[in-house]
């Protein structure tokens, strides 16, 4: 987030005694990770990137080295802790870090498996290349200030062959009168101001990023959320919430892409 964005900074950190408060001002948050989180383990599970006698555990994702950009106090980071994942959590927002730690640190599980830092994408991509098995972005994209370097940033510290999910919320007329207008302004269930349209992306546009720096898109899936049932499901557009899933190419996949081309000419 930019410096000019002081008033979304202020919402965040004004949210952070009821980050955990899951029928609170963060229900659609909550109830989307609960959704996403067992598709981010299955899709990693399938591309091999788990280790295959942890698979059918309790753990299926031991080992597996991940980053959660945009944390915020650690809702989905936990999540990926409990599947067994070694997480590191980001967030630019101090007070959000501080709630993450302070439930992290009188949870055993958590204490290991789990590590919070305040820092930018931006920044920690500047000394963290390649160091991760997976990138998730879990309704952060849409806050960036620049995607394409928010993007870019997550890809970098991807190791060749990882995994990058990123959820957000697309730029389409039906996302604007489905969440902006109906869940923020008319039932109040998610805080006003939490999404801003102008800077959200349809899946296209995200895809075309994520290609434009090495990351191929493998599948995106639509979702929305049912203020009733107050639980996310799935549907079949990805004109309201989405989550796309991505692959860094290796470098004999680009090597064999490069020769593919210079064959057919
Ligand atoms: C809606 S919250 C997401 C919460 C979290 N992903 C979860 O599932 O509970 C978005 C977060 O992204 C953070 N954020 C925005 N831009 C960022 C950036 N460039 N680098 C790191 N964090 C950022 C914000 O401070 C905010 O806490």
């Amino acid at each position: 987030m930019s410096g000019s964005d002081d008033e979304k900074l202020r919402l965040l950190k004004g949210l952070n005694e009821r980050w955990w408060d899951e029928d609170g001002n963060l229900v659609t948050l909550h109830s989307s990770c609960k959704l996403i989180a067992p598709y981010i383990r299955d899709e990693i599970i399938h591309a091999g990137i788990a280790r295959a006698d942890a698979a059918s555990g309790l753990t299926p994702l031991d080992d597996v080295t991940a980053l959660e950009v945009g944390c915020g106090g650690g809702i989905l980071t936990e999540r990926l802790a409990k599947m067994g994942c070694t997480v590191t959590g980001i967030d630019v927002i101090g007070e959000l870090i501080a709630v993450a730690k302070r439930r992290a640190s009188s949870d055993p599980l958590l204490k290991t498996k789990v590590s919070y830092k305040k820092e930018s994408i931006e920044h920690h991509a500047a000394n963290n290349a390649e160091k991760y098995d997976v990138v998730v972005s879990h309704f952060c994209l849409e806050q960036a200030e620049d995607q394409q370097t928010f993007i870019e940033s997550c890809g970098k510290c991807l190791k060749p062959g990882g995994a990058i999910f990123i959820t957000t919320v697309s730029k389409t007329i039906l996302s604007w009168l489905g969440i902006v207008l109906l869940y923020e302004k008319l039932f109040k269930c998610i805080p006003v101001g939490m999404h801003d349209w102008n800077r959200c992306l349809t899946a296209d546009k995200c895809h075309q990023i994520l290609q434009r720096h090495n990351l191929k898109t493998i599948a995106t899936r639509g979702f929305y959320y049912n203020y009733f049932s107050k639980r996310s499901f799935w549907i079949r557009c990805a004109s309201l919430f989405y989550i796309t899933y991505a692959k860094k190419k290796a470098i004999e996949e680009n090597v064999k892409e490069i020769t593919k081309d210079c064959l057919k000419k």
